[in-house]
């Protein structure tokens, strides 16, 4: 039977699964409910030794869309001190603190630091990676704001004093959470240079929503009057959370990585395992589907583990970099696609792409009208509804790409 425990950052958890700071991490009661669906740890709301500006949370779910929140409710130090001492008290998991120092005010990162490692927490996740809060004072050009969240967090030399500051005040670890606003690789490296335990990543990139473009561009939800930018999250960020674990596990490849963003069942995690990371962080999935759905991803993590000989967490760590290459090395298979006629019904749907003239539909069916136009692109094969195209072995001279590549 799998075993999903981990040493994370020198923290023994039972499962890599830890529910992302955000309102899902306020209260006590709530923290609970992760516990009994199978969490092993939690990162608390975000903390501040003083809230810089009040924001009431509000989200935007676009039908059949992304998912956006450009604001929430933040907590102030004495608040989390308690939630700490609270969640010690009523449950066994592993507590981070996400939390956020005055900008460049390296002494007031300590003192939070030290304040939260004094109420009970056992690892502090430095945010510097909000998208809500400094960087769009920055691009709005208004100057009031200290270099807050992704600000601070895109600044490698800034982020590794940050981090030092706080390595250097308390005895537990620290993780800086990452914004994909930044050169990820880089930070990463200066903050573990700083002496961090870990990394997690990403936080939401930042964004805007669809409009109510019947009403003059005025925005589509109700509770607000007008809009800021809005943090993306859900499964529309998970290729780029991808990217950029495995981006800083190959950089550092020592790295203890908490690897989020838009993860969703169980196959998105162990996706994120092969790309690299360490542990999982989850929170979209809650927002969108509840706590019934993200119990359902030990489980199938475990089944997935057994049936194909992975025994633990490490024996697919990072499996998957060695997939990756430069554009230069990228192995060409020349192919085909091969339609099966019974499957096929002639929607049409792999002739339409405007790039694409070997398909045509005759006679109510796909016909490969031109396999020397051929590029073996596949996008024909992703296409189908119906599982009616394969991608086959080709003689080289038979496709475009073959052709291509025999002529240089
Ligand atoms: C409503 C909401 C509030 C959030 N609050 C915080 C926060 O306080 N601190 C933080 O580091 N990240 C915060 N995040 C970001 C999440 O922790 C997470 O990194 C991000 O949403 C990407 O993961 P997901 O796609 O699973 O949601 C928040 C996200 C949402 C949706």
């Amino acid at each position: 039977m799998a075993d999903l425990s981990v040493e994370f950052a020198g923290l023994k958890l039972k499962n890599p699964f830890i529910i992302a700071s955000s309102e899902l991490t306020n209260k006590v009661e709530k923290i609970k409910w992760a516990e009994e669906n199978g969490a092993s740890a939690v990162s608390t709301k975000l903390t501040f030794l003083q809230i810089p500006l009040y924001a009431r949370p509000y989200h935007i779910i676009e039908k059949g869309g992304a998912f956006y929140s450009p604001s929430g409710e933040r907590m102030q130090v004495e608040r989390t001190q308690e939630l700490i001492a609270q969640c010690k008290e009523q449950t066994d998991l592993k507590i981070i603190a996400n939390m956020m120092g005055p900008g460049e005010d390296l002494e007031g990162w300590a003192k939070l630091g030290r304040m939260l490692e004094e109420a009970g927490a056992d690892m502090l996740e430095l945010n510097m990676s909000c998208p809500n809060l400094g960087l769009m004072a920055k691009q709005m050009g208004v100057d009031e704001e200290p270099e807050l969240g992704a600000t601070l967090g895109k600044d490698p030399v800034l982020a590794g004093q940050v981090c030092k500051a706080v390595v250097d005040a308390v005895g537990i670890p620290v993780m800086p959470k990452m914004t994909p606003e930044a050169n990820t690789m880089m930070v990463a490296r200066s903050v573990q240079k700083a002496g961090a335990a870990a990394v997690s990543a990403i936080n939401c990139p930042q964004s805007l929503p669809p409009l109510d473009i019947k009403n003059g561009g005025h925005p589509m939800y109700p509770s607000t009057g007008n809009q800021s930018f809005a943090g993306l999250c859900g499964p529309w960020i998970r290729p780029l959370a991808y990217r950029h674990i495995a981006q800083m596990r190959t950089i550092c490849p020592d790295l203890p990585l908490a690897g989020g963003g838009g993860l969703m069942n169980w196959r998105h995690s162990v996706e994120m395992l092969m790309y690299g990371a360490t542990v999982l962080t989850y929170c979209s999935l809650l927002y969108l589907k509840g706590y019934k759905a993200f119990a359902k991803i030990e489980p199938g993590l475990r089944k997935f583990m057994d049936e194909n000989g992975y025994e633990t967490l490490a024996d697919m760590r990072g499996i998957a970099l060695k997939y990756i290459v430069t554009p230069k090395e990228v192995d060409y298979i020349p192919m085909l696609p091969a339609i099966d006629l019974e499957k096929c019904n002639g929607c049409g749907l792999c002739a339409a792409p405007g790039h694409c003239e070997c398909i045509e539909i005759i006679d109510g069916k796909a016909v490969l009208v031109d396999s020397k136009e051929c590029y073996s692109c596949a996008v024909c094969y992703f296409l189908c509804n119906r599982e009616a195209i394969t991608m086959e072995k080709a003689p080289i001279e038979e496709t475009r790409a073959g052709v291509a590549a025999l002529e240089k």
